[in-house]
């Protein structure tokens, strides 16, 4: 696959690194060159501006930039991002652990219509970088799933076999609607961890415990 991602931060170099190994063709696009450079030069991709980095990823562009930042850089991209799928590992939570999206439309609804072009799926938002960064993520013998959200299905077709490049298992979690609760359980989730020190994988029962609605 063709890949770029919109930024050359922890999030793009541990997702950009997997993927390169995985064989695909990755192109860094930041909005400093020499940032962009070294991460394309370890990974053994190519590296461009935003804008390029969003031509390029004609199969996918991964948006890893820092929430306060999206919405203006997505919508400066809408024309190069027309009809790609644009994976968002956004998480818009703020000081104290709080979701700066509060009451109003998910990161992930802003930049759907930031970029209405653009195929959104919602996804790698819940863990730290370093969790992408193993290879592969598995605890206890068990793949790491991997919740996506997204309304086209083509879209989520090529997020899942990126997911599956990880070592991990995709999840489907409902429409672009339902983002806002993938971005709701990582503020919880970051505050648990972060916060709390707590286990908070054990928040979970197994499935057979988990009622039928
Ligand atoms: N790190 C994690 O473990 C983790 C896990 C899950 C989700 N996320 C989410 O992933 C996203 C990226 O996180 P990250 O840890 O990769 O961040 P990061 O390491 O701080 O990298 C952010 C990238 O965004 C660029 N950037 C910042 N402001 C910009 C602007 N106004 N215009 C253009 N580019 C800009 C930075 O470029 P410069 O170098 O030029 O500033 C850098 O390339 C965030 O939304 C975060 O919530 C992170």
């Amino acid at each position: 696959m063709r890949i770029g991602t919109l930024g050359a931060g922890n999030m793009a170099d541990a997702l950009a690194t997997q993927w390169a190994r995985a064989g695909h063709d990755v192109c860094v696009g930041a909005r400093d060159p020499g940032r962009a450079a070294r991460l394309a030069r370890r990974i053994g991709g190519r590296a461009g501006d935003l804008r390029e980095a969003a031509e390029f990823g004609t199969d996918a562009v991964l948006l890893a930039l820092p929430y306060a930042a999206v919405t203006e850089v997505v919508a400066g991209l809408e024309e190069p991002l027309r009809g790609r799928v644009l994976i968002d590992c956004v998480n818009p939570v703020g000081p104290g652990f709080a979701l700066r999206t509060a009451g109003g439309p998910s990161a992930a609804e802003r930049v759907a219509a930031a970029a209405p072009g653009a195929r959104v799926v919602k996804a790698f938002n819940l863990c730290h970088e370093d969790v992408w960064r193993l290879t592969p993520p598995v605890f206890s013998g068990r793949p790491l799933a991997v919740p996506l959200c997204g309304d086209d299905a083509q879209a989520l077709d090529v997020v899942r076999r990126l997911v599956r490049d990880l070592g991990c298992e995709p999840l489907d979690a409902g429409g672009t609607a339902r983002a806002g609760l993938l971005e709701a359980t990582a503020a919880l989730l970051i505050g648990l961890w972060v916060g709390e020190g707590a286990d908070a994988q054990a928040i979970a029962p197994p499935r057979e415990f988990a009622g039928e609605r």
